[in-house]
C-alpha cells in the first residue's frame, strides 16, 4: 500500500513537472516575440514622421492609424511654431489641444508605437492629446517611441509620455533626425532587434 502511494506522488510529482515545463516554453515564446497585436499611432505636421510610420508599417505589419487635430494647424511655419508653443504651454497647464480618436479599442493591443515629431523640445501636443486621452487602457501595455527632430534631444519627449502614461511599459526610445528620414529603414531594423520588437 506504502509502495502504491509513493509511485502515485512519484507520477504525480513528474507529471507536474512536464505540466510546468510546458508552460513554461509558452511563456519563452510569447517573450520570443516581444510584438504580439501591434498599433502605430503617428502624428505628423510637415511629413516626416508619416513616412518613418508607414516603413515601420512595412517592417511589421499590424494596424497603423493617424491622429488628427480638430482644428487644422496653419500650413505657415513662422506662425506655426508661435502656435505650437503656446499649446505646448497650455498643456503645462492642464489644457490639451482636442484631436480625433482613430483607434476602435486601444486595450486589444500589446504593443503601441507612437510616433512623432518634437516641438519646442516637447512632445507634438496632438500626440501628449492621445496619450492624455488613452492612458488608462494604455495600463501595462508596452509603448515603443518614436522621435524626430531637426537637431534637439528627446528626452523630455519621453518623460512627457511618461508623465502621461505613468503605468505603461516602455522600450528604449528610438531617436530619428529631419535629414535621415529617408534612410531610416535599417536604424528601425536594428532598433526593433535591440528592444526584442522585431516580428520574428
Ligand atoms: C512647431 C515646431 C516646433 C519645433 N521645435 C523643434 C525643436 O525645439 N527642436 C528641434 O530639433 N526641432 C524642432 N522642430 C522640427 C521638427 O521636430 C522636425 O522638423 C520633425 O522632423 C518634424 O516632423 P513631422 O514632419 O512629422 O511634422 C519643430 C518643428 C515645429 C513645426
Amino acid at each position: 500500500m506504502k509502495k502504491l502511494f509513493l509511485t502515485n506522488a512519484l507520477l504525480i510529482f513528474f507529471s507536474m513537472g512536464i505540466c510546468a515545463q510546458g508552460s513554461n516554453s509558452g511563456a519563452e515564446k510569447k517573450q520570443e516575440n516581444g510584438l504580439g497585436k501591434s498599433l502605430i499611432v503617428f502624428y505628423t505636421w510637415s511629413g516626416n514622421s508619416r513616412i518613418i510610420a508607414n516603413e515601420l508599417h512595412t517592417i511589421i505589419g499590424g494596424d497603423i492609424v493617424e491622429i488628427i487635430p480638430a482644428k487644422p494647424y496653419t500650413r505657415d511655419y513662422n506662425q506655426m511654431i508661435e502656435a505650437a508653443k503656446q499649446e505646448i504651454a497650455e498643456i503645462d497647464r492642464g489644457k490639451y489641444p482636442a484631436v480625433n480618436n482613430p483607434v476602435g479599442n486601444i486595450a486589444d493591443y500589446d504593443t503601441v508605437f507612437i510616433v512623432y515629431p518634437l516641438w519646442w523640445s516637447h512632445m507634438a501636443s496632438p500626440m501628449q492629446t492621445f496619450l492624455h486621452n488613452q492612458s488608462a487602457k494604455l495600463r501595462g501595455k508596452t509603448l515603443a517611441l518614436i522621435c524626430i527632430s531637426a537637431s534637439s534631444g528627446i528626452s523630455q519627449t519621453v518623460a512627457d509620455a511618461r508623465r502621461l502614461c505613468p503605468n505603461s511599459k516602455f522600450t528604449e526610445a528610438l531617436h530619428l533626425y529631419s535629414s535621415e528620414i529617408r534612410g531610416a529603414k535599417n536604424q528601425l531594423i536594428a532598433w526593433l532587434e535591440k528592444t526584442g520588437l522585431n516580428r520574428k
